[in-house]
């Protein structure tokens, strides 16, 4: 069993964007400029921004943090947005989900423009993500595709079983695995919460990619032998040992779990950090284009 070490290879991707940066400096070009956009104080938004942010200064992004209380309006946010579009300096917006529940999430998103839409949640991204054209690819199937790439996964013919079939994670990365290029050409089978007999769909996988939000969800009895296990999991569960009360647990039971696999990512340090990654990679391009 090989650990696929997405904390590293985030770092590597950094370093990579952090040097084209500097050649771009170098060229007297702009800094890239990320734009995030924060509101109430849900805690795992709140780290998922400052990592963002953390990540920005790292590479030599500039960033600039956009923070609104939970009684923030949806036109107050939609008029944000409009500002950081019109806003000549910013290359990329997000827009940290999930929104209070008196804001439609659909609305914001739609507000983004496309060519800032870094976070690639814009129809028009997902839109040409599904035709197979240039798109901001949502970061979480952009870090998987980048893990599988850097670690050489064969996946041409597997058999791929996604479980989960959020906008965010599980529809994009099951459209993604299925196109004609590499990482791709699996056969996938999306699986959801209604889904009969998983675990047998599962011991068919060659490859299974578990974003169903549930701690410890896939059992080692569902398995097959060599298989690659991709876990996007970050669950919250009660630890008192910590400081904080709680430890990040995943999708899968890697204990019992990772023995039987040829490939898998362990949580934290796997998928997370490829998040971020991939979200500058995204915000390095949106850059780039205003010179192509
Ligand atoms: N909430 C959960 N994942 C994401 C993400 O990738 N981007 C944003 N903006 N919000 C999220």
């Amino acid at each position: 069993m090989q650990l696929l070490d997405g904390k590293q290879l985030s770092l590597t991707l950094q370093n990579e964007i952090g040097l084209e940066v500097k050649e771009a400096i170098a060229l007297g070009r702009k800094r890239p400029h990320l734009a995030a956009v924060l509101v109430g104080n849900n805690p795992a938004s709140e780290t998922y921004v400052n990592s963002k942010i953390k990540a920005c200064e790292n590479i030599g992004f500039r960033s600039t943090l956009l923070q609104f209380t939970d009684q923030v309006s949806q036109q107050e946010l939609v008029v944000a947005v409009q500002q950081l579009n019109d806003n000549e300096d910013i290359d990329g917006i997000l827009v940290q989900l999930p929104l209070p529940s008196h804001i439609d999430e659909e609305k914001v998103t739609e507000a983004i423009s496309p060519a800032k839409d870094v976070d690639g949640f814009h129809p028009v991204n997902i839109g040409r993500m599904v035709k197979g054209l240039a798109s901001f690819l949502p970061a979480t199937p952009y870090g998987i595709i980048m893990l599988l790439e850097r670690y050489k996964i064969a996946t041409e013919g597997k058999h791929c079983v996604v479980i989960g079939r959020s906008n965010i994670v599980g529809t994009p990365v099951s459209i993604l695995l299925s196109r004609n290029t590499y990482p791709g050409n699996c056969t996938v089978t999306l699986t959801h919460s209604k889904t009969k007999h998983l675990k047998d769909i599962c011991l068919q996988a060659d490859i299974i990619i578990a974003a169903i939000g549930k701690p410890d969800f896939v059992k080692a009895e569902w398995i097959r032998e060599g298989a690659v296990v991709i876990d996007v999991g970050i669950n919250r569960v009660v630890d008192a040992s910590k400081k904080s009360g709680y430890r990040l647990k995943g999708d899968v039971d890697f204990e019992n779990v990772s023995p039987k696999c040829s490939f898998i990512t362990p949580v934290p340090g796997g998928v997370g950090p490829l998040t971020i990654a991939a979200l500058m990679k995204n915000t390095m391009t949106a850059s780039k284009s205003r010179y192509s």
